[in-house]
C-alpha cells in the first residue's frame, strides 16, 4: 500500500467517521494482527499490534472490517513458514478474505460510496480475463492487503459488493474458497442439471461446492471422515455420500452411486491421496478441476484411465474479479449460504488458526471483527 495519504483523504475520513457517530472509530489507532518470528525461529506467530489508522488515497477506500475468514492451505502455511531471507513475513497481515463496510473514500473514488458492503477480491490485481502474471502475483494475506485488522485501506478495483442476503460472516468467506469452487464447477466444468458432481471432503472448497452443485440442480456426491459430516451433508442437498476412511475403494462406491456412468465434475482437492482414484469415478468427457494438495502434491497424472476418460483437467488459481461478481450473481439468484463452522472473536483470533490446523470442522471458520 502506498505509505502516502493524502490530506483530501485523511478529512473525508474524519468526515465520514464523525457522521457514523461511532466514538472509538475516530481513535487514531487500530487493532491489527501481524506475523512476528516465534521465539525459537521456526515459524510465524500471529501478534496483535496498535497501529496508526490507515487513510485512503485518491483511489481508494477505508473499510471498516466486520469479519475475515481462514484457509488453511494458505494462511496457516504461511504462519507456518520459517522466517528470514526474500519473502519474510514480518509486519504482513494475515488472511487473504475479509468483508465490511466503506467508511471512507478517496477523492477518486467511482466505484463506491461510505455505506457500502464490500468484500475484497483474492488477487486485487486481477480483475477480468486470462490469469497474468502481474494478477497472480497480488494476492492479499501476509502482506499490506490482508484482512486481519480493525480497518483497511484497499485500491476501489480490489473490491466488490456482496449479495443483500449474506451477514458479513458469510460475505467473508467467499474470496478463496467461494471463487475457486464456482470456477471449477461453471466456469471451467460447465455443470448441467442432473450431472453428478463428486466433492472430496467437506473443507471449505467442497462444501461451496455442494451448496453451488446442488443450487444447479445437479447431484452432488460428497466423501468425509465423518458420518456426522456426512449427515450434514445430505440435509445441505447431497445427492450421495461416502465415508472414505471406512471405505479405501471409495471411488468405486462414488461411481456406484452413478449408476455405473461416473461422475462429470470433480473439485480435486486432496491431491496425492486422491486423484488417481477421482479419475477411476469420472464418466466419459468428464472434467477434473485441479485445485488442492490436502494429502501432499500427487506427482504423477494417471494418464491411462485419464485417455480412458477423455478428461479434461483444469489447473484452479481461484478467480478474476469478474468471476467473483459471476459468482455473486448465482449465490444472489439462488440465496444461497455459505456453511460457517465456527466464528471466533477478534482477540480469539490465534485459535482460529489453532482450530484450522489441528482441529476437525466443517466448511469455513470465521473471525468475526466487530
Ligand atoms: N487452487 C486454488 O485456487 C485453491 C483455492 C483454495 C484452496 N486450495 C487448496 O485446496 C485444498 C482444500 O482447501 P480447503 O480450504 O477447502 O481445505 P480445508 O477447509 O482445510 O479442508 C479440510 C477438509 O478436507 C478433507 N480432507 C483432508 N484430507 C483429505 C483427503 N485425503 N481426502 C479427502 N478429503 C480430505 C477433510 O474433510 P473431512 O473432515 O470431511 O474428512 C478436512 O476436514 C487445500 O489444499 C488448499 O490449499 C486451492
Amino acid at each position: 500500500m502506498p505509505a502516502h495519504r493524502s490530506a483530501a483523504g485523511f478529512a473525508a475520513l474524519l468526515l465520514a467517521l464523525a457522521a457514523s457517530g461511532d466514538a472509538t472509530a475516530q481513535t487514531a489507532t487500530i487493532r491489527q494482527y501481524q506475523f512476528a518470528p516465534r521465539a525459537d525461529g521456526a515459524a510465524y506467530e500471529v501478534v496483535l499490534k496498535q497501529v496508526p489508522r490507515p487513510s485512503p488515497t485518491a483511489h481508494e477506500v477505508l473499510v471498516r472490517i466486520h469479519a475475515t475468514s481462514i484457509n488453511g492451505g494458505y494462511d496457516v502455511e504461511m504462519r507456518d513458514r520459517k522466517p528470514g531471507g526474500p519473502g519474510d513475513l514480518t509486519g504482513g497481515i494475515p488472511f487473504a478474505d475479509g468483508a465490511g463496510e466503506v467508511v471512507a473514500l478517496g477523492t477518486g473514488v467511482t466505484r463506491f460510496k461510505v455505506g457500502d458492503r464490500v468484500v475484497g477480491i483474492f488477487m486485487p490485481r486481477w480483475i477480468d480475463g486470462d490469469r497474468t502474471a502481474e494478477g497472480l502475483s497480488s494476492s492479499r494475506g501476509g502482506n499490506a492487503g490482508g484482512m486481519l485488522s480493525e480497518f483497511v485501506v484497499a485500491d476501489e478495483q480490489s473490491l466488490v459488493t456482496f449479495p443483500k442476503h449474506l451477514s458479513y460472516e458469510e460475505a467473508a468467506t467467499l474470496p478463496t474458497s467461494g471463487v475457486t469452487a464456482w470456477v471449477g464447477l461453471f466456469k471451467y466444468g460447465h455443470v448441467n442439471t442432473g450431472d453428478y458432481v463428486l466433492l472430496e471432503g467437506t473443507g471449505g472448497v467442497s462444501t461451496f461446492g455442494l451448496v453451488f452443485a446442488a443450487a444447479a440442480g445437479a447431484k452432488p456426491i460428497i466423501t468425509s471422515s465423518s458420518d456426522a459430516k456426512l449427515e450434514r451433508a445430505r440435509k445441505l442437498g447431497a445427492f450421495g455420500t461416502v465415508n472414505y476412511r471406512a471405505d479405501a475403494d471409495w471411488q468405486k462406491a462414488v461411481r456406484a452411486l452413478t449408476g455405473g456412468t461416473g461422475v462429470k465434475q470433480v473439485l480435486e482437492v486432496g491431491g496425492r491421496g486422491t486423484l488417481a482414484k477421482a479419475f477411476e469415478a469420472l464418466a466419459f468427457d468428464g472434467h477434473v478441476a485441479l485445485i488442492g494438495t490436502l494429502s501432499g502434491f500427487a506427482e504423477q497424472l494417471p494418464t491411462g484411465p485419464l485417455f480412458q476418460a477423455g478428461a479434461h483437467l483444469t489447473a484452479v488459481y481461484v478467480g478474476s474479479r469478474a468471476d467473483f461478481e459471476a459468482m455473486n450473481a448465482f449465490i444472489a439468484q439462488h440465496e444461497i449460504h455459505p456453511v460457517i463452522d465456527r466464528v471466533f472473536a477478534f482477540e480469539q483470533a490465534p485459535a482460529a488458526f489453532e482450530l484450522m490446523a489441528h482441529g476437525d470442522y466443517m466448511g469455513k471458520i470465521v473471525v468475526r471483527v466487530r
